[in-house]
């Protein structure tokens, strides 16, 4: 197998990049910041397949657990990924589907750095932080993970939205021979999820580029995937290849394929029970016994004020 050792030399530029987001990023060039990111980002230029690189220069960010850690082995086996197959350990045996290297991410609609960027371009001015989140599956499954990655806000501030956008919305790569599960239609492809703008700026949401202070395996969504701790999982969607910003509210895979059973915002809520089960608990992968499930996965005191005002049975 190919193992490229990149040197800074070896990032590419935006592939069509605008002149807004060029300008925002000769910035950052000038700042030696892209230099640093070039190291950060040795390992994910690898067309790995079941491997993962170490991510160098991680700050640790700001949050984080007091709990144990889930065991990586299980993080990284037991998945919910429909575009490599339905079941939990088909992630894993279809991940050497998804070839990573090259990966551009789109950005469109209401934003002055719209453009076609590559993965690295779109993450490396940022400084990657390492954050310890509870993750609550809707299927009442959770984990504990050191993610690696970047706060969604200080890209997109870097990207520039015009007043008139609401949302930002994301897409998943479409492509049945990198992701198999596309060839049935278990879900409309692409995969899609939306935040509403003040949502997708709070602190707490993260770009995601690895887990375990290693770049991300395909079946956790490599090589960028987005991380909502407070929300159910399926709004953490992965392998994003589109951003976009907009001043409608945008589509959401699950809420589309089944308005009763998932809402936009599906904020993690012991007191609204999924129609087909009960979200009062929860089970720690590895773990025994259930736990409570904890209003907006634990995180109430920094993104309840969110959504002051909205009756959170209804917007569920
Ligand atoms: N993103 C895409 N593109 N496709 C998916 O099927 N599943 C979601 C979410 N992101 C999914 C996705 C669901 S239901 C969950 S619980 C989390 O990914 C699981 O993330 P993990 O496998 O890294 O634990």
């Amino acid at each position: 197998m190919l193992i490229r050792k990149s040197k800074p030399h070896d990032i590419r530029s935006s592939e069509i990049t605008p002149s807004g987001a060029y300008m925002d990023r000769r910035r950052f060039l000038a700042t030696g910041a892209a230099g640093a990111g070039a190291v950060l980002f040795s390992g994910l230029f690898m067309p790995t397949v079941g491997r993962t690189a170490p991510l160098s220069g991680v700050i640790k960010g700001s949050y984080t657990v007091d709990e144990p850690l889930t065991d990586k082995e299980a993080a990284t086996t037991y998945n919910n990924f429909y575009e490599l197959g339905t079941g939990k350990d088909d992630p894993v045996e279809n991940a050497h589907y998804l070839k990573t290297d090259p990966w551009t991410v789109a950005i469109d609609g209401l934003v002055k750095g719209a453009g076609t960027y590559s993965f690295e371009d779109l993450i490396h001015p940022h400084k990657l932080e390492e954050r310890v989140y509870r993750l609550r599956c809707v299927e009442a499954w959770s984990m504990v993970i050191p993610w690696v990655g970047v706060p969604l806000a200080d890209v997109i501030r870097r990207l520039e939205p015009q007043g008139s956008a609401k949302y930002v919305a994301f897409e998943t790569l479409v492509d049945p021979v990198r992701m198999p599960g596309q060839v049935r239609n278990a879900l409309p492809w692409p995969y899609r999820e939306g935040l509403r703008m003040d949502e997708a700026l709070h602190p707490l949401t993260m770009l995601a580029v690895g887990m375990y202070g290693e770049s991300m395996l395909p079946q956790n969504g490599a090589p960028i995937r987005l991380v909502v701790p407070w929300k159910y999982g399926f709004k953490s969607i992965k392998s994003i290849v589109r951003i976009s910003f907009t001043e409608e509210q945008p589509p959401a895979t699950w809420n589309m394929q089944n308005p009763r059973e998932y809402g936009f915002y599906s904020n993690v809520n012991p007191d609204v029970d999924h129609p087909r089960w009960s979200q009062a608990k929860e089970r720690r992968i590895g773990e025994f016994f259930k736990r409570p499930t904890l209003p907006f996965n634990g995180y109430g005191e920094d993104v309840a004020s969110l959504y002051a005002g909205m009756d959170m049975t209804k917007n569920y």
